[in-house]
């Protein structure tokens, strides 16, 4: 957390224990092949060790205890769907703050990556020179909410001042996902002002160096001045799974639009590599070595570093029209061993959410997993996510109703379609703080924790779940924070959609308005609060960009006629971009 570069990570800013230090090596430096069998035979064992009462399969046995009796699925409330129709004065509150938002940014920084509302600066992720971050990442939404006025401006700096030619390292998947994934959908929402294509294939051209490693697998960080990949040695060279497996779907749309098979190579080349490293069980560690393409000794979960590699293993399913199978399989393989190994059921609300395992020695040196009831607030995608897929690839005739009815999702579509509604509702349950507003982190009590652990957090807190290290009278732990994420918001959105129930309206309605009351700095812009379950707030002088081109977009389209980007037709990548499904002309899949 010292290079400036690193420091504005998003998906790893929440991580804790779980440092490239903490990455267990079997026997010595590297992980022999023979190291990592008797790792993974032993995850079982491991699982044995560390055994609580309602590990792995009971949430499951319960679903499907209850799935034949029911007529509708859970989560489909009977004379709930609404007309999809706009709400017009939410949908236009929700204009307002974007405007608030841009309008100071623009005023105090314009041009700067990121933005600091209360001493009204900009700053930028490195001395080389901005590229864009907060501009590129914003103009998509812009386009949508129709403000053409403040389009024309983005765009006129994007035509005169944006540049890529900056010595210096930046985050490979960050500058993917926002600046390369912002410019593609600006291109495709303005009716193809090719500005904006030529923009994103030259900051492409100047990421492909990454991929230049002995797996295929592309490196962490890029020069994008110099146009070469450079190892982050802060984790000994190794690379994040969400970090490799999250590039795809704006390579592999660049590739569409330019008709240049190598963009599609390099990104397909990195799913072949993983798949080819798939872990037993199915799960995927957060860890790859680039040399040698293979999963590391480290956690798994769902959180940071782990989360949007599961998000695009449907997404890129569903981006080429559902013609690539290996997408799907991929992506069933890694949900069953997630409702294996990671969901869970708090033990007095009988909420679901899902755990981590981490590496750990026994007393007599063996490997085995901890399971660690954690979960990040990045881990809030899921829910809508595996709706998402249940009514996909979980489903038995396309397209399915909405809602969908239960005859028309497979086995286990209908799995992934509870566990997703319930994933959303313990989300929700992750909102009942002083704020209205949900942490970092939360952590679930398991059968026989030490009461301190939550005894020690305000008064106010549900029982079921507490913020790690936050004690009254204390500074607040970085856990507590709430810094204008958008996963839950991203969830309600794929429900209203896929449900037309207008509970998730409510809710988002709700999570909108905390926002407005403590995010909201007057002077212009929003900014982090530090500790969710304190009023009045403490605020933290930052904006992150993904406010503009995430939380407000999708808490926009809750509220917007649902004919605006329709799930149909568009996937929306891992930063809120909408790109428009395809039928790929290009030689697809591997095996
Ligand atoms: C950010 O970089 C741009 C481009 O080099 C520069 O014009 C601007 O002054 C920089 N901003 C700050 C706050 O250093
Ligand atoms: C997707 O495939 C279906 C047929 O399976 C076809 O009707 C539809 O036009 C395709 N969509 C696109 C965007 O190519």
């Amino acid at each position: 957390m010292t290079e400036p570069g690193l420091r504005q990570r998003k998906k790893d800013s929440s991580e804790t224990s779980a440092t490239p230090k903490n990455v267990t090596h079997a026997g010595g430096d590297k992980i022999s092949s023979l190291g990592n069998l008797y790792v993974w035979v032993l995850l079982g064992a491991g699982l044995l060790i560390y055994q609580f009462p309602n590990i792995a399969k009971a949430p499951l046995r319960l679903f499907l205890g209850q799935s034949g009796r029911d007529t509708h699925l859970p989560g489909v409330r009977p004379n709930s769907v609404s007309t999809f129709s706009a709400d017009i004065p939410k949908r236009d509150a929700v204009v307002e703050a974007f405007k608030h938002a841009w309008l100071a940014y623009e005023r105090d920084a314009m041009g700067d990556d990121e933005y600091h509302p209360f001493s009204h600066t900009g700053s930028n992720l490195t001395a080389a020179g901005g590229i864009g971050y907060t501009v590129a990442d914003s103009i998509d939404t812009m386009l949508i909410m129709g403000l053409d006025d403040e389009y024309q401006r983005a765009r006129t700096w994007v035509a005169e001042k944006l540049s890529f030619d900056r010595d210096a390292e930046f985050n490979t998947f960050e500058t993917t996902i926002r600046v390369m994934g912002g410019l593609l959908a600006a291109y495709h929402l303005s009716d193809q002002d090719h500005l904006f294509l030529e923009k994103a294939q030259e900051l492409a051209d100047r990421i492909l160096p990454t991929f230049e490693t002995d797996s295929g697998l592309p490196l962490s960080l890029v020069n994008l001045g110099l146009k070469e990949g450079v190892p982050d040695m802060d984790n000994n060279g190794m690379v994040s799974t969400a970090e490799v497996a999250t590039l795809q779907l704006e390579f592999r749309y660049l590739a569409h639009l330019t008709d240049e098979d190598i963009y599609w190579e390099k990104a397909e080349r990195v799913m072949a590599v993983l798949r080819a490293a798939r872990m037993p069980h199915g799960l995927a560690s957060i860890f790859l070595s680039p040399k040698e393409g293979r999963f590391m000794t480290a956690s798994i979960r769902l959180g940071s570093r782990g989360d949007s590699y599961y998000e695009y293993l449907i997404k890129q399913y569903l981006q080429t029209n559902q013609t690539e199978d290996v997408y799907r399989e991929m992506y069933d393989d890694a949900m069953t061993g997630i409702h294996n190994y990671l969901v869970q059921t708090s033990i007095s609300s009988k909420l679901i959410y899902t755990a981590e395992l981490n590496p750990e020695r026994t007393g007599q040196g063996e490997l085995g997993w901890r399971l660690t009831p954690k979960q990040d607030h990045l881990v809030c995608f899921l829910g809508g996510s595996l709706m998402l897929g249940a009514t996909t690839s979980g489903a038995l005739l396309h397209p399915v109703s909405v809602p969908p009815r239960l005859e028309e999702l497979s086995e286990v579509g209908k799995r992934d379609w509870k566990t997703g509604v319930e994933l959303v509702k313990t989300c929700m349950a992750t909102h009942e703080t002083a704020t209205g507003l949900s942490p970092e982190i939360v952590h679930f009590r398991m059968p026989g924790d030490e009461v301190e652990n939550y005894a020690a957090s305000k008064g106010n807190m549900p029982s079921d779940w507490y913020i790690k290290g936050s004690k009254p009278g204390h500074p607040p732990s970085l856990d507590a924070r709430y810094i204008l994420r958008p996963e839950t918001v991203e969830s309600l959105f794929l429900a209203f959609r896929l449900t037309g129930d207008t509970q998730y309206r409510d809710q988002g309605w709700a999570i909108f308005q905390a926002i407005e009351k403590h995010c909201r700095v007057d002077s212009g812009g929003y900014a982090s609060v530090k500790n969710v379950d304190q009023v009045p707030v403490e605020h933290e002088d930052k904006m992150e960009t993904f406010l503009m081109s995430e939380t407000l977009k999708y808490l926009y389209l809750l509220f917007a006629d649902a004919s605006v980007l329709p799930l149909s037709e568009y996937v929306f990548n891992t930063e809120a971009h909408p790109f428009p499904v395809f039928n790929p002309s290009f030689r697809t899949g591997f095996s």
